[in-house]
């Protein structure tokens, strides 16, 4: 999926699907510490953080009671929302320590650099499409790329969104070592008026029980 981005070559849109779908019966089936512990043994990166994201969404999905139709828009959304990295150099996305603001400034062309590699596939829906571009946005305004502010911010997106930030902090990279998934709810929990409070309150159990 990323090096067809990079070579411009069709994505194979209904294959990521059915990987995504089959994420989704591994935690059924086995939890979320299965999975974690499968994406482990995976190569490192965005790829990795993709499949985490995806398996922590569909997790939160179940808790909640979402639909399976809710359930197959989650996970396609989760697997492909950082698909837009693929045009960002390695260097940059595996910087240990602090990016500079012309780093940072490229990182945050992600969401709309994915948004527009999936807009013309005929297989993504507008929701998943959303998710995409949105991932990022805060219910305060001070997310990007379009500083949207909660009513613009649909529920889809808001289940990603803390999915996605729970993953980035406790993944393993080389140059960090993990957190562990308490001290990542505790920052999730503390980022008021970013993040569905509600929302954050029923993440809990996922964060720390599932
Ligand atoms: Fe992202
Ligand atoms: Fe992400």
């Amino acid at each position: 999926m990323f090096s067809a981005v990079l070579t411009g070559n069709p994505i194979d849109v209904e294959s990521a699907k059915g990987a995504a779908s089959r994420i989704a019966d591994s935690i059924a089936e086995d939890g979320l510490c299965g999975w974690l512990e499968t994406v482990r043994r995976h190569h490192e990166g965005t790829y990795q953080h993709c499949l985490l994201v995806t398996g922590i969404a569909v997790d939160f999905g179940l808790s909640l009671g979402l639909a399976k139709a809710d359930i197959e828009r989650l996970y396609s959304a989760a697997m492909f929302h950082d698909i837009g990295k693929a045009k960002i150099p390695p260097a940059v996305l595996d910087k240990p320590g602090r990016l500079d603001a012309r780093e940072r400034a490229l990182i945050e062309t992600h969401p709309a650099a994915g948004y527009d590699v999936l807009k013309g596939n005929a297989a993504i829906c507008p929701e998943i499409l959303d998710a995409v571009r949105h991932h990022h946005e805060y219910l305060d305004g001070s997310g990007y790329p379009d500083a949207l502010c909660a009513a613009n911010i649909s529920d889809l997106v808001r289940i990603l969104t803390i999915s996605d930030i729970f993953a980035a902090l406790i993944e393993r990279r080389s140059y960090k070592p993990t957190m562990p998934r308490e001290q990542a709810y505790e920052i999730i929990r503390n980022m008021e008026g970013k993040l569905e409070r509600p929302l954050v309150a029923a993440f809990r159990g996922v964060a720390l029980n599932r």
